[in-house]
C-alpha cells in the first residue's frame, strides 16, 4: 500500500515587497537582486499574522480539495522555523483552528526541508494504519529577518502550503522520500539567539543576534551539489530516468541554483515549477506552494511524475517521487 495526497491548499500574505520598496531600505538594486536570484517580489505578513495564520488557510484549502473534514484526521504536522511562538507546537493552534479534535499535532523542524521531512512521517503514519494526515509547511520569514541586511532579506518571503496524506490506491502515490542531514555546516544559516545557547535578554536583542545570519556564498555551491544529488538518488531508488520526470517542484531560493541544477540533470527549464520570482523562499512552505500552484494550473493530473527536492539550514536536503 502507497499513501497518497489527496488534495492541496495555499495561502499568501495580501502584502506584496517589490525590490523597489527594498531600494528604499537597504543598499540594494533591482537589477542586483534580479540578476544574482530570480526573485522581484515576496509577500509579507501583516502585523499579528502569524505562522498559525498563514497555515490554517491553505490546511482548509486543501482539506476542502481532499474532501476530508477535519475531525477525521488523525496528525497534523508543521514544517517551520517561525512557529508562533517556542511553545506549545503551532500544530496545535491549528488543530484548535481547524475543530481536529481527534487529531494529535506537533511541529517539525527542518528548514526548507521540513515540507520533505514532515512527509516523510506523514507517509509511515499511513502505511502503519493511520487514515488522513495534515501537512503543512507554512512561514513567516519576515519576522527573522534583519531588514538592514541586504544579504539575507532580499532573499525570503512569508507563506504557507498544505496537503492531506491518506490511502492510495494501485501504484500512484509516494513512491520514496530520502531525508539527510550534516550538523557540521549548521552555522552556514542559523538564529543565533533566542534559544537555549543565547536566551533572550536586552543584549541579545542589541546584538540583532534574534534574526538569520546566512554565508549565502557557500551556502549557493553546497545547495547545487546537494539538490542534484537528491534528485538523482531518488530517481535511482525508483529505476526512473530525468526523462520520465513530468513535474521537477523544487525547493525555491534563488533562481541560478535551480538553473544549475536543471542543466546537472539535463531537466528543461519548462518542466520545473518555479515561483522564487512572486514569492522569494519561503522556506518550509516553498515546496507545497509551489506543487499547490501547479496542480491548480493544471501542470499535475493523474499518473504525473513529479520529483520534489530541497536543501536548507542544518545543513539538511532531501528529495521525493510522486506518482499522482
Ligand atoms: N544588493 C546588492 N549587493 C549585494 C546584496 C544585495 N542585496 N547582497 C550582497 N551584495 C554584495 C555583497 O556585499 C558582495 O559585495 P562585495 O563583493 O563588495 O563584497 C557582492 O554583492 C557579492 O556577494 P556574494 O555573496 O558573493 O553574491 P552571490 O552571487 O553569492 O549571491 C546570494 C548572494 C544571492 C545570497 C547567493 O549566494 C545565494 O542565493 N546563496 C544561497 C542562499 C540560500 O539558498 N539559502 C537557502 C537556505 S535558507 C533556509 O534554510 C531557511
Amino acid at each position: 500500500m502507497k499513501s497518497r495526497i489527496l488534495g492541496t491548499g495555499s495561502y499568501v500574505p495580501k502584502r506584496v515587497l517589490s525590490n523597489a520598496d527594498l531600494e528604499k531600505m537597504v543598499a540594494t538594486s533591482d537589477a542586483w537582486i534580479v540578476e544574482r536570484t530570480g526573485i522581484r517580489e515576496r509577500r509579507l505578513a501583516a502585523p499579528g499574522e502569524a505562522c498559525s495564520d498563514l497555515g490554517t488557510h491553505a490546511a482548509q484549502q486543501a482539506l476542502a480539495e481532499a474532501k476530508v473534514q477535519a475531525s477525521e484526521l488523525d496528525l497534523i504536522l508543521v514544517a517551520t522555523c517561525t512557529g508562533d511562538s517556542p511553545l506549545p507546537a503551532t500544530a496545535c493552534r491549528i488543530q484548535h483552528r481547524l475543530g481536529a479534535l481527534q487529531a494529535a499535532a506537533c511541529d517539525i523542524s527542518a528548514a526548507c526541508c521540513g515540507f520533505l521531512y514532515a512527509l516523510s512521517v506523514a507517509d509511515a503514519y499511513v502505511k502503519t494504519g493511520h487514515r488522513y494526515v495534515l501537512v503543512i509547511g507554512s512561514e513567516v520569514m519576515s519576522t527573522v529577518m534583519d531588514w538592514t541586511d541586504r544579504k539575507t532579506c532580499v532573499l525570503f518571503g512569508d507563506g504557507a502550503g498544505a496537503v492531506v496524506v491518506g490511502r492510495g490506491e494501485g501504484g500512484n502515490g509516494i513512491l520514496s522520500i530520502h531525508l539527510h542531514a550534516d550538523g557540521h555546516l549548521s552555522d552556514l544559516i542559523f538564529i543565533p539567539g533566542g534559544g537555549s545557547t543565547i536566551p533572550a535578554s536586552e543584549n541579545m536583542l542589541a546584538q540583532r543576534l534574534q534574526y538569520m545570519k546566512m554565508k549565502g556564498n557557500e551556502t549557493f555551491k553546497i545547495a547545487v551539489k546537494t539538490m542534484e544529488d537528491a534528485a538523482r538518488e531518488a530517481l535511482t531508488a525508483n529505476a526512473l530516468t530525468v526523462e520520465e520526470v513530468d513535474l521537477f517542484v523544487p525547493h525555491q531560493a534563488n533562481f541560478r541554483i535551480l538553473k544549475a541544477v536543471a542543466q546537472r540533470l539535463g531537466l528543461p527549464l519548462d518542466r520545473i515549477a518555479i515561483n522564487l520570482d512572486r514569492f522569494g523562499n519561503t522556506s518550509a512552505a516553498s515546496i507545497p506552494l509551489a506543487l499547490d500552484e501547479a496542480v491548480r494550473a493544471g501542470q499535475v493530473k493523474e499518473g504525473s511524475l513529479i520529483l520534489l527536492a530541497a536543501f536548507g539550514a542544518g545543513l539538511t536536503w532531501a528529495s521525493g517521487v510522486i506518482r499522482w
